[in-house]
């Protein structure tokens, strides 16, 4: 057993982790705290790990999960009283068995494999119709990054049209609760989880009334077992699936396509050989996630990486951190498209695994090489503009040339 390392180094460089400019690369730090020991703690007793397989331990260990609420009351007893953390702590992403099975089992029948696979000439469609739009030089978030996913996941919902745009600054500013959680933070994210959820609200009425073949009138009607949704889970799942089906994605697509016009031997392979997109994405994936980290909370004392720790700790798995780990990854820092064995952590593991990586998948092995294909003299046209968060990487946005 090795005891949990109290660095003075690990706290200052988690510390510059929590802002600007420590985020703006965040690797060569998480490098260093790797280097310093696979667990340390940080200033607020959260114990983080770094390394790939330490990583993969925390999303599938049976003694790691979430608060239950009742026990949320202890840890922050307004939680239930701002709606920016109620629609989080109440959602799927947050439950543990049997309740998270439950859930789990009702969108998945609604939220099928088969569902997504149908979008696919629709995805290639929105594709083509947002290039022919892109002219001299564009912002890559607003012309593409962030205008596909919104509409894939708005067609699928049933979200009309003309509504989805305003969602770009809502979900922002929810989602700004997985940082770190401040009163400012939440005077912000309040007000856009209660329109989010306002809204829904309103459109769930009207698929009561009136069912399409849309995903919210299919979460209506999803029954497991005589089993439904509560109108209470269902506003809260739709408010997921909508946050999470553009967010994240919007974000690969951006991460991805800096990276690639940083790596132009990349892109140039990619375009040669459109067949690579779907090692290619997988690559963009853990070059660059979306997602940075995770957490959760130990039921129980038990051991990661040989270092014992104990019920009540909160543990963070930097999915980033462990996306660059060479023990997993031969020279991790190079972006490589053609990688054999690759295995991002991006999408998480266990029991919470991506409910939407299929789609998330689609969408950028269609639009990627789509781009490439389109504009030949694709390039940068400024310096990309850092989103300010890390929990959620992205970029707010990217100015490119299309030629
Ligand atoms: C590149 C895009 C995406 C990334 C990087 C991503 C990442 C993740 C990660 C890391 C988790 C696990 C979180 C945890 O264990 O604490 C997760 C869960 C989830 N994601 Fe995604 N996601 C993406 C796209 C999507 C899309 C398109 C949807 C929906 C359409 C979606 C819906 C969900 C849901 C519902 C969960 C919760 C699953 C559960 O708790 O059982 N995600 N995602």
């Amino acid at each position: 057993m090795t005891d949990i390392v109290e660095s003075v180094e690990a706290t200052t460089l988690l510390d510059e982790l929590t802002r600007l400019p420590g985020r703006e690369d965040p690797y060569p730090r998480y490098r260093r705290l790797r280097e310093i020991s696979p667990v340390v703690r940080a200033e607020d007793g959260a114990l983080v790990v770094t390394r790939h397989a330490d990583c993969v331990a925390v999303t599938r260990h049976p003694k790691l999960g979430h608060l239950p609420s009742h026990m949320m009351e202890f840890v922050r007893p307004d939680w239930a009283d701002h709606p920016a953390l109620h629609q989080l702590f109440t959602s799927v992403l947050a439950k543990n068995p049997p309740d998270h099975t439950r859930l789990r089992r009702l969108v998945s029948s609604s939220f099928t494999a088969r569902r997504v696979q149908a979008l696919r000439p629709r995805i290639a469609q929105m594709v083509e119709d947002l290039l022919d739009r892109m002219s001299g030089e564009v912002d890559f978030v607003q012309a593409l990054g962030f205008p596909l996913p919104v509409n894939v996941i708005g067609e699928l919902l049933g979200i009309p049209e003309p509504d989805r745009a305003q969602f770009q600054t809502l979900v922002r500013d929810w989602t700004q609760v997985l940082e770190v959680i401040t009163p400012e933070v939440l005077e912000t994210a309040d007000p856009a989880a209660a329109t989010i959820r306002e809204y829904l609200a309103a459109l769930t009425a009207e698929r009561r009334k009136d069912p399409g073949d849309d995903l919210i009138s299919a979460l209506v009607a999803a029954e497991e077992d005589g089993d439904k949704l509560t109108e209470e889970e269902l506003l809260t799942m739709a408010a997921l699936l909508f946050a999470a089906g553009f967010e994240t994605t919007t974000n690969l697509l951006g991460n991805g396509i800096v990276a690639l016009l940083r790596n132009p031997d990349q892109l140039e392979s990619l375009r040669r050989q459109p067949g690579l997109a779907a090692g290619a994405v997988e690559e963009l994936l853990r070059f660059d996630t979306p997602v940075q980290l995770l957490s959760r909370v130990a039921w129980d004392d038990l051991e990661i990486a040989g270092v014992p720790m104990s019920g009540g700790d909160r543990i963070v798995a930097y999915l980033g951190a462990g996306n660059r780990d060479p023990e997993r990854f031969a020279d991790p820092d190079r972006l490589d498209l053609a990688r054999a064995d690759n295995a991002p952590l991006s999408f998480g593991g266990g029991i919470h695994y991506c409910l939407g990586a299929p789609l998330a998948r689609l969408e950028a092995q269609l639009a990627v090489p789509a781009l490439l294909a389109r504009f030949p003299r694709l390039a940068l046209a400024g310096e990309p503009g850092r989103r300010d968060s890390l929990a959620i990487r992205g970029y707010t946005s990217i100015p490119i040339s299309v030629g």
